[in-house]
Formats: C-alpha cells, sequence, structure tokens
C-alpha cells in the first residue's frame, strides 16, 4: 500500500513537473508568438505617439524579421515622399530608388513563412508596377489629380496584401493617401 502510494506520488509530482515545464514552455512560446504577430495584429501608433520599443528588444529575445524590416522602410519611405507628392515637387529619380528598395520585399524572409500565402508575390508585383506608374504620370507632367491616383493607388495595393497578410498596419498606411 505504502509503495503504491509512494510511486502514486512520485507518478504526480512527475507529471506535475512536466506540466509546469510545459507551462514554461507554452508562456514561453506564447510571449515571443505575441511579440512577433504584434505588428500584425494591434493598431499601430502614428508616428508621432510612437510606443517605446518593446523591451526585449533591448534584450535580443526578439529581433525583427528581414521582411518586417524593409516593411518599417517602405512606410518612411512613403511618409517621407507623402508631402512631396501633395505639392508636386516629387521627382522620378525619388520613385526609382523606391523601385528598387521596395523590391526587397519579394525576397526579404518574413517573421512566418509559412503565413505568406501564394497571393503575396502577386501583390509585390502589383505594388511595384503602381509605382512604375507612379513615375510614368511623373514623366508626362499629369496634373495634381492623376498624380496623386497613382501615389494613392501604390498605397491600395499595400492595403491589398496586408488585408491578407497582415492586418495591423493598414491604418498607418491609409494615412499616407493623399486627399486629391
Ligand atoms: C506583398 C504583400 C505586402 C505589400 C505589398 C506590403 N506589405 Fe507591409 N507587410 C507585409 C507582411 C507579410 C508583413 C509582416 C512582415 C513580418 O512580420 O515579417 C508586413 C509588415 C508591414 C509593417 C510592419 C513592420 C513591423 O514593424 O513589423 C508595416 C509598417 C508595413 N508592412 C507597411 C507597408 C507599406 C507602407 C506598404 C506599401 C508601401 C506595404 N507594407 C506593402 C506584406 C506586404
Amino acid at each position: 500500500m505504502a509503495t503504491i502510494m509512494k510511486a502514486t506520488i512520485t507518478m504526480a509530482m512527475s507529471i506535475k513537473h512536466q506540466t509546469r515545464k510545459g507551462l514554461l514552455f507554452l508562456t514561453a512560446s506564447l510571449g515571443m508568438l505575441s511579440l512577433s504577430v504584434l505588428s500584425c495584429t494591434a493598431s499601430e501608433a502614428t508616428p508621432d505617439q510612437k510606443s517605446p520599443e518593446p523591451s526585449s528588444r533591448r534584450t535580443g529575445m526578439y529581433e525583427a524579421s528581414p521582411l518586417a524590416e524593409a516593411m518599417r522602410s517602405m512606410a518612411m519611405d512613403m511618409e517621407s515622399l507623402r508631402a512631396k507628392a501633395d505639392d508636386g515637387s516629387l521627382r522620378i529619380e525619388e520613385v526609382d530608388a523606391m523601385i528598387l528598395a521596395h523590391a526587397d520585399m519579394k525576397t526579404a524572409q518574413a517573421t512566418k513563412p509559412a503565413d505568406i500565402k501564394a497571393s503575396y508575390q502577386g501583390y509585390a508585383e502589383a505594388y511595384l508596377i503602381q509605382l512604375e506608374e507612379l513615375k510614368e504620370r511623373l514623366r508626362t507632367n499629369v496634373d495634381r489629380a492623376e498624380r496623386l491616383e497613382a501615389f494613392n493607388a501604390a498605397l491600395t495595393t499595400c492595403v491589398a496584401c496586408h488585408q491578407e497578410h497582415c492586418p495591423g498596419p493598414i491604418s498607418r498606411i491609409e494615412k499616407i493617401k493623399v486627399q486629391p
């Protein structure tokens, strides 16, 4: 009887130990997961009210994926060219530089590559084609409405891809559009 009790207790303890280990593992993975999807789920703070960097960045536990880094600079590029698109001082060379740099999105590794859908490359192409269209319109000296139409259309392709892959930044992207 005593031995059975003892065996049961040992078993219970070892199960408890396993569970605790499992729970620890689960908590750790959930933590990582919530960090990695944070930027895709939570709607982002506007640039002027940015929240502080997640503390884990300082501890080195979490690093942005190459695709997330590429996306951050894409967003910053579009934001910094917004006023120029608006007032007509946007230059062809600036759009060209974006076409070159933003093509990185076609190959950069995502946080969760398994979540990248078959439609991804099509959206990436659509976006780059819109930038080509914007360039063409600048070259042919179109009026303000047509210029902004092309600028906003490029942002619409960002949003289209984001609706399927990463809804968090959509409101930030919409804010870059210029009212014609
Ligand atoms: C072809 C699909 C696609 C297009 C087009 C696209 N994105 Fe993204 N974007 C993604 C995916 C997927 C992620 C998540 C990346 C990751 O976590 O690795 C992302 C992430 C982001 C992020 C969050 C980065 C971070 O800090 O984690 C921002 C901001 C962003 N995109 C802005 C833009 C802007 C602005 C455009 C257009 C100028 C754009 N995206 C076009 C697919 C796209």
